[in-house]
């Protein structure tokens, strides 16, 4: 390896002033680069100087093999740390898998003992005995379904997430990121936000936008023609293009309930999974060409197709969706199971897997504000955590408020039937508390029983959003209850058509 010399370094190497080699320089009989000389350079510069005195050159000789040596040393110590973090990685994912799974038994323990309590109480020993085995069947595939991100793979996806390129709204100003592989449209309805949209195939031109600053990528099929005007201000489709890089666009976007139109889609039956004696969740999907465009919060009819009232009717009833607009082709619904409700019946023993229910809606204004600056506290009566659910996903995929809480009150513990669900937002997120409450279900029980939660974990409720899904009577008594303790008229939000358990006035 040459060696590379500072010019006072040459200069006693060779015993020669350093004004002789900057002769030499300004000579072009030696090149210097960054203030240094190459030593054969030198040699051939200054062919009669004596290198006798190889002090320097000894030293120069050991730094140099030194070096190469560290080098060397620094490889083998970067493959060990190599090493070492991929072992970290895997032990990390070993140790968030068995903390997840001993919290799954501790839960599983509970549940248990509380089955046994109800077999021994239950006159008809085999139902109960089968509706144990149903219980003990769903708690445990849970474990298998679910997955576990440790922190660095959680730091990976924020790396990845920062790569992507990012795209702002105008004029809401939300931002979203999307990747190479998901148009404009589906990273935005992905990402929550209510942009208009139609047929998601290019034809109907309902989610055209105007591209105001980076580059795009036309990847889908084009039928609509825009005008010569809309060309020239640089109109696109969201639905038929990608970001190539960070980009601004101007659009329209739903903010209340009007900017939402009517819709009826025909959808079909994905899942109905009874949960517990009293919830049955229903999953519809839509056609892809046909996602149901919805706020957070709202509810809609459904019409059983195929079962028909008295009257040749289908049989229909209204429910709140209990799932994120961010995922608007797959609808969820937390069905209550009561003796008198037929539609409930027909989904428990005759409704099947890819049957038709027709949806119509959506309606209600029980919608989160989003221009309020205000932590956010949600407040679910038995199945009314259903339009809770979903508004929960909604400011979560917005990243909407600074403090999420929620309580959630019913009678008995499993009536709590997404629990798990709850709890895990609870641990995974920094800014989400979750606290369940059971109490008796008599109106002013429960509303005792709440003020006291939130008197002990709240010092004021000034700076709060309070969204509540609650039987109307105890919607009546919370208000000047809540009213009393500081929380003011606009910051109260109500779901007036709530599905349940009737709290005894
Ligand atoms: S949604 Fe119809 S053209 Fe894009």
């Amino acid at each position: 390896m040459d060696r590379h010399l500072s010019l006072s370094q040459a200069a006693r190497l060779i015993g020669v002033k350093r004004g002789d080699i900057q002769k030499k320089i300004q000579e072009n009989k030696l090149t210097v680069m960054e203030g240094t000389v190459v030593l054969s350079d030198l040699k051939k510069a200054f062919p009669e100087a004596s290198y006798e005195d190889n002090t320097m050159l000894e030293k120069m000789e050991k730094f140099m093999q030194d070096a190469v040596h560290k080098m060397a040393q620094s490889e083998r110590d970067g493959a060990q740390v190599d090493a070492l973090s991929r072992r970290l990685v895997k032990i990390n994912k070993e140790l968030a898998i068995e903390r997840n799974r001993a919290y799954h038994m501790e839960e599983l323990i509970d549940g248990m003992k509380q089955k046994f309590i109800d077999l021994s109480a239950n006159p008809n020993q085999e139902n109960a005995y089968n509706e144990l085995k149903q219980w003990f069947h769903t708690a445990t595939s849970i474990w298998e379904e679910e997955k576990f991100t440790t922190p660095v793979e959680q730091l990976e996806n924020q790396i990845e997430q920062f790569m992507l390129p990012h795209i702002r709204l105008l004029p809401s100003r939300h931002d979203y990121v999307s990747s190479k592989s998901e148009t404009l449209l589906e990273s935005a309805l992905r990402s929550g936000l209510a942009v208009d949209y139609g047929c998601n195939n290019g034809k109907c031109g309902k989610c055209k936008a105007k591209l105001l600053t980076g580059q795009v990528e036309k990847t889908g099929h084009q039928d609509f023609v825009f005008s010569e005007s809309e060309k020239s201000q640089g109109y696109i489709l969201t639905c038929s293009n990608t970001a190539k890089t960070d980009i601004t666009l101007e659009t329209e976007e739903a903010v209340s309930v009007d900017d939402i139109p009517l819709q009826t889609i025909t959808t079909k039956v994905k899942e109905i999974e009874r949960l517990n004696e009293h919830v049955i969740i229903l999953t519809l999907k839509t056609p892809r060409s046909q996602r149901l465009r919805f706020l957070a919060g709202q509810h809609i009819e459904l019409f059983l197709d195929n079962h028909l009232q008295d009257n040749n009717q289908p049989i229909n009833a209204e429910y709140s969706i209990a799932s994120c607009p961010c995922n608007a082709n797959i609808l969820e619904f937390h069905i209550p199971v009561k003796e008198d409700e037929r539609f409930a019946k027909v989904i428990m023993q005759d409704l099947k897997q890819n049957e038709s229910i027709t949806l119509n809606g959506p309606h209600g204004n029980f919608v989160l504000d989003e221009d309020s600056p205000n932590s956010l506290i949600f407040i679910a009566w038995d199945t009314g955590f259903s339009p809770i659910k979903s508004l929960i996903e909604h400011a979560m995929s917005l990243d909407h408020a600074d403090t999420i809480h929620l309580y959630w009150m019913t009678t008995k513990v499993e009536n709590h039937y997404m629990h798990n669900l709850c709890r895990s937002w609870n641990d995974a997120l920094d800014n989400f508390t979750y606290t369940r409450i059971m109490c008796e279900a008599k109106t002013d029980v429960v509303a005792d029983s709440l003020l006291q939660h939130l008197h002990n974990e709240h010092n004021h409720l000034l700076n709060f959003d309070l969204y509540i899904a609650a039987p109307g009577h105890l919607n009546h008594l919370l208000k000047p209850l809540l009213t009393s303790h500081g929380v003011k008229g606009q910051n109260m939000h109500f779901e007036s058509t709530f599905h349940g358990d009737d709290i005894i006035d």
